[in-house]
């Protein structure tokens, strides 16, 4: 057994679903969650970049005394992960990444179409995994950069959110042979609703769900669950953006939990 929390993290409100996720399944844990909201979105910023905040990040977390980091962020795991493992070897870190090419990969799908934001795609994590785990698999790939910044300012079940996903999906889907969709990106299982009216015929798979089935499998093999303890939720924000605390009093009303405003110096 361990009571202490885990640490997620992600450049705003998207690894949200991820937290959301992880008290369905193990309501039991305590999150420490950290959204970089004064500097999102990360899918548009270079490599060195987005390794040093998450860097930085991940020292907080880690000060609060994590049993396990969560990256709540395809971004941050496509650029990150391995760094980060080797900075603390000691602390399971867990990507979105990893798990969620081993449930596509599982689920023996022959095409799968990928959507995440510019750097994700631009690394070609999704498609080196699954053609490494399946080489006849066939990956379609697709940036939506515009997607993270209208859902953290709040743009999600309207008209605009819904134009944009045509703009950038319908001609992809169309002219792609994949009945079968990554999110990824943890703030797109907010708009997955749209997406699947959009497209019904196609299969989502969600990262921000993906990765806690694996932190699950870990923390059950590991013996360190936690039992019920007293802790709060803890949600920190580098800009206490409105949409940020609507969005974590919405989705966790439920739980206790405090929310605060926490700057990382460079
Ligand atoms: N939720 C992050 C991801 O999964 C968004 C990154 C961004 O800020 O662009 O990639």
């Amino acid at each position: 057994m361990d009571n202490r929390a885990i640490g997620f993290f992600d450049s705003g409100l998207g690894g949200l679903t991820s937290v959301q996720e992880m008290h369905e399944q193990l309501p039991n844990e305590k999150v420490i969650y950290y959204g970089d909201t004064a500097r999102t979105p990360y899918g548009s910023k270079s490599p060195a970049t987005i390794r040093k905040f998450a860097t930085q990040i991940v020292d907080y977390l880690v000060s609060k005394d994590v049993k396990m980091i969560i990256i709540a962020c395809n971004t941050v795991t496509s650029m990150a992960l391995d760094p980060l493992r080797e900075r603390y070897p000691n602390i399971p870190i867990l990507g979105v990444i990893e798990p969620t090419v081993k449930k596509v990969v599982n689920d023996r799908c022959t095409s799968v179409g990928v959507i995440a934001t510019k750097a994700t795609i631009s690394s070609n994590v999704y498609g080196d995994n699954l053609k490494q785990a399946n080489p006849d698999i066939e990956v379609y790939s697709l940036a939506c950069p515009a997607f993270v910044p209208l859902v953290e300012e709040g743009i999600i079940d309207n008209e605009i959110m819904e134009l944009m996903i045509k703009y950038y999906m319908d001609d992809f889907v169309t002219n792609n042979a994949f009945n079968n969709l990554i999110l990824g990106c943890t703030h797109y299982p907010i708009i997955a609703g749209q997406i699947k009216q959009l497209y019904p015929g196609i299969k989502l798979y969600n990262s921000s769900a993906e990765v806690i089935r694996e932190a699950k499998q870990y923390l059950e093999e590991n013996d360190m669950l936690a039992e019920n303890s007293s802790i709060k939720d803890r949600y920190y924000a580098s800009d206490l953006s409105e949409n940020f605390i609507a969005m974590t009093e919405l989705l966790f009303k439920d739980r206790e939990s405090k929310i605060k405003l926490v700057e990382l110096r460079n």
